[in-house]
């Protein structure tokens, strides 16, 4: 099948190399010129395990091309995917003028169809807001009186594991009217769903339902998740303010089967270009339909106070006063992660950009690490940090480290090396790397998220 994917960016070039993979041809396409000229010289625009070595070889074979020409390709395409941004507008609702003015384009290059050609599916892959695919479709409609459908087919991959989430599915939800529709995107993902189930009897399930539902159903699966986020995080406070310890109570309860263990990890709040912006576009449908989602209303708030839960730690170990100016003058941090979480560069809501900004205005010095998002923290917030080549490098002189994401490399680093470097054995950890008897007995003061702080 020929397959147009409009929207180079996570989502876009994920599903471009893995519909490529399943030996479907794939035209990309993305309005930002710099973009598609990296794409066509086989970089990548962004960081994505494995996801270079796809785009390198796909595009080396023949089968995946990028353009920033909507029409190349659109008179032999099965399907044209919409994987452009949904940012948060002005009133928390999902912005979709990037969606439709996709759809206007479609609409338009239809033209250059054959008037007997078979109906185009036309795929929301972006997260939109129920009602999208009706709104896609009468912008369409309004351009072409060739045939075609909009399916919703909502992405659930995770940044940092997305090329492995798109080949091998949990589940595709697909959202159409037609048995038509239905098939072509069978079509498209049966490899995929096969690979999902030969590796794990309960993956790669098939779920066709309005395309309503499956609009609703992605928001749903990330308010979800968040409210699980939010849920731990609270428990976690509670556990060091009553003396429990996280660690257990998340064993204890993730054993229940009605509960499970994933999405139980306490942390230093929750960010990422999807669930703040999720969230706040499902408050909005509720307010819109006079049902206000009150936990999830809760989740947000409880995540905007988890969020500063690192910093007030910081301020009350180093005994910051309630109205000194610049209480922290003179203390220099080491930040490890910058991005919203391991494995991606993605720095879109990211916990450690509000901690920067929260010691920096107290006037600490703070020198930060990452694997791959230091480009993207330096292009937005330029020299109000230093920034390390290395992890060990960043810890040079500092009074204290604090970790905000979970890279697994920083789990393996040589504990005596970083205090070596330190001022002082003080670790402020936000991802729980460590655990503190052990830290006790190597002499750090160590605060983690629910744990009892251990004071060397
Ligand atoms: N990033 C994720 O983990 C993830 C997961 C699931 C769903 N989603 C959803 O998928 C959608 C895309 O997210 P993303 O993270 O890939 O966004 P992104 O910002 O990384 O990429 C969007 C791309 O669309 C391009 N674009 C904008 N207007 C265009 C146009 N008219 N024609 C062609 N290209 C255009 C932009 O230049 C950009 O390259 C969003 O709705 C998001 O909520 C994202």
């Amino acid at each position: 099948m020929q397959v147009l994917i409009i929207g180079s960016g996570y989502v876009g070039l994920v599903a471009a190399a893995g519909f490529a993979d399943s030996g479907h041809r794939v035209i990309g396409v993305d309005v930002d010129a710099s973009k598609v000229e990296k794409l066509q010289k086989g970089i990548s625009p962004i960081y994505e395990p494995g996801l270079d070595e796809l785009l390198q070889k796909y595009q080396a074979s023949g089968s995946l091309r990028f353009t920033l020409d909507l029409n190349e390709g659109i008179a032999n395409t099965d399907a044209a995917f919409i994987c452009v941004g949904t940012p948060q507008g002005e009133d928390g609702s999902a912005d979709l003028q990037y969606v439709l003015s996709v759809a206007k384009e479609i609409g338009k290059a239809m033209a250059l169809r054959p008037k007997d050609a078979p109906p185009l599916i036309i795929v929301d892959k972006s997260t939109v807001p129920v009602g999208t695919a009706a709104r896609v479709h009468a912008t369409i409609a309004a351009q072409t009186d060739r045939a075609f459908e909009v399916v919703s087919n909502p992405e659930f991959l995770r940044e940092g594991c997305a090329i492995d989430d798109f080949l091998f599915p949990d589940r595709v939800v697909i959202g159409c009217r037609t048995d038509f529709a239905e098939s072509i995107m069978k079509g498209l993902y049966e490899k995929k769903l096969a690979a999902a189930q030969a590796r794990n009897s309960e993956a790669g399930k098939w779920f066709r339902m309005d395309p309503p539902s499956s609009e609703l159903t992605k928001y749903a699966a990330n308010a979800m998740l968040a409210l699980r986020i939010s849920f731990i995080n609270e428990i976690a406070n509670l556990c060091e303010t009553v003396g429990a310890d996280i660690d257990f109570v998340k064993a204890g309860i993730g054993s229940d089967h009605r509960i499970g263990k994933y999405f139980l990890n306490p942390g230093p709040g929750f960010g990422g270009s999807c669930f703040p912006k999720d969230l706040q576009a499902l408050l909005k449908v509720g307010r819109e339909n006079g049902h206000p989602l009150m936990t999830l209303a809760t989740t947000v708030e409880a995540n905007r106070h988890q969020k500063q839960v690192l910093a007030l730690k910081v301020r009350e170990y180093f005994d910051c006063k309630p109205g000194t100016p610049a209480p922290l003058a003179g203390k220099r941090f080491a930040l490890w992660g910058l991005a919203f979480k391991a494995h991606t560069d993605d720095i879109r809501e990211a916990m450690a950009l509000e901690l920067i900004e929260s010691l920096t205005s107290l006037g600490a010095q703070m020198v930060v690490h990452d694997f791959e998002a230091m480009p993207a923290v330096r292009a937005k917030i330029g020299d109000r940090v230093i920034y390390a080549e290395d992890p060990l490098i960043a810890c040079e002189g500092a009074d204290a480290l604090i970790i905000a994401t979970e890279w697994p490399q920083y789990q393996k680093t040589d504990l005596q090396r970083v205090a070596s470097k330190l001022k002082g054995k003080v670790m402020f950890d936000g991802r729980n790397l460590f655990r503190p008897e052990a830290m006790k007995q190597l002499g750090w003061t160590y605060h983690s998220i629910g744990r009892l702080p251990v004071l060397a």
